[in-house]
């Protein structure tokens, strides 16, 4: 028997109620493969920011190295501002361990209702590829005459050689392993003086190296537009920081809704732990309520086992979710359902046990 060591934060409102949901389905597809997990929780959320004055322990990323995965819920809530909470545990974790790969795929399902008019499901099928650990998202910047009608503040964008030319060697090999060979770059190069247009041009130097793939350059406005008017499209999108985090938001929703949506921070060389969340934040509206979707968890699960090398339990998660959906089984309240987190968590394990939904 084999054992994975997984560190789960659960973290912030409903990231505790699909967390527990994603366990449950994970440890079903493992029992079928003979795998074991070892899960270790920690209890790092705003309520111990209250507590402590910390998101998490001073040595928090060291106790993190041991594992071979994350696995994470969602952080932030009312009550602490969400720089403080996410600049205290997410965003740290991200770049400590150098995850600097955000894929997320974007797919739609058959039988969840499609917000966009005559979508089959295969018609919308791509990955966001995401820069995550440098471009828009930086401490760098401040104020200056602070409290006065000067008042300055600057935010400054890094975007390094290595940190571009990094992830757009992964998302042109993903292209390049596809069907489609089709690659899109997100920028804004028509109004951001100097990071976008070199994005573009690091784009174009490696889009030399792959003369199979075909690449579109497109402005991020036109690009949001494409996904809503085009969708079927897209193959790989690749885009900064803050271009992958909207439209990795803005993709899902084209499928119906953004709870299913994964999203694995990789890094790829495997030297640190990779973490595996859903898209979606802690949802303080619906916190409690024990009705938020937990797919979007137990698909970032699956990635989660096909990174450690277990794909045949990623293939066992994802042909239950494609089931269960497909006949409309214990649909959430987002999808056009009624059922429970816990109930259409059950009818993951169900039918990852038995191939049929429960009774
Ligand atoms: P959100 O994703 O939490 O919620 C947006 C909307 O989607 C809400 O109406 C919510 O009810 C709905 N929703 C989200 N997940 C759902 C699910 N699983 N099932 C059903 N409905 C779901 O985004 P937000 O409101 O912008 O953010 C709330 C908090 O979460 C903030 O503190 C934010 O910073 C944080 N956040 C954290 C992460 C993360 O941990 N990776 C991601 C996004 C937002
Ligand atoms: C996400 C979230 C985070 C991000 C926030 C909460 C910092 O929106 O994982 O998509 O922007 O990366
Ligand atoms: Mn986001």
């Amino acid at each position: 028997m084999q054992t994975v060591k997984i560190a789960v934060i659960a973290g912030d409102g409903i990231g505790t109620e699909v967390i527990p949901e994603g366990i449950r389905a994970l440890e079903a597809a493992g029992r079928q493969c003979h795998l074991e997990y070892e899960w270790t929780h920690f209890d790092w959320s705003c309520e111990t920011y209250h507590k402590t004055g910390r998101m998490m322990p001073e040595d928090g990323l060291e106790q993190l190295k041991a594992f071979d995965a994350i696995y994470l819920g969602a952080v932030g809530f009312p009550g602490v501002p969400d720089h403080i909470s996410l600049w205290g545990l997410l965003l740290p974790i991200r770049r400590a361990f150098d995850q600097y790969v955000n894929l997320r795929p974007v797919r739609l399902f058959d039988g969840v209702p499609c917000p966009l008019a005559n979508k089959q499901p295969g018609d919308i099928d791509f990955y966001v590829v995401r820069e995550n650990v440098e471009g828009e998202y930086s401490a760098m910047g401040g104020i200056q005459y602070e409290g006065t009608e000067r008042e300055i503040v600057s935010q400054q964008s890094i975007f390094t050689r290595h940190g571009t030319d990094r992830i757009l060697k992964y998302a042109f090999e993903l292209a390049q392993s596809r069907e489609k060979k089709h690659l899109s770059s997100a920028t804004k190069s028509n109004g951001i003086y100097h990071s976008m247009p070199y994005w573009d041009k690091r784009v174009a130097l490696m889009a030399q190296q792959y003369p199979e793939i075909k690449v579109d350059q497109y402005h991020i406005d036109i690009l949001t537009a494409n996904f809503v008017q085009m969708p079927e499209h897209f193959d790989v999108v690749v885009g900064s920081n803050l271009f992958g985090d909207i439209l990795s938001d803005l993709g899902p929703a084209c499928t119906g809704t953004i709870a299913i949506a994964p999203s694995a921070n990789i890094n790829p060389e495997k030297t640190f732990p990779s973490m595996f969340e859903p898209v979606h934040g802690s949802a303080p509206d619906i916190a409690g309520k024990n009705i938020a979707n937990p797919l979007g968890t137990i698909w970032a699960g699956a990635m989660m086992m096909q990174h450690l090398g277990y794909p045949e339990i990623h293939d066992t998660l994802l042909n239950a979710m494609e089931s269960v959906l497909r006949n409309k089984n214990s649909l959430t309240h987002d999808m056009g359902g009624t059922a429970s987190t816990q109930e259409l968590g059950a009818a993951i394990v169900e039918q990852i046990h038995y191939g049929q939904p429960p009774l």
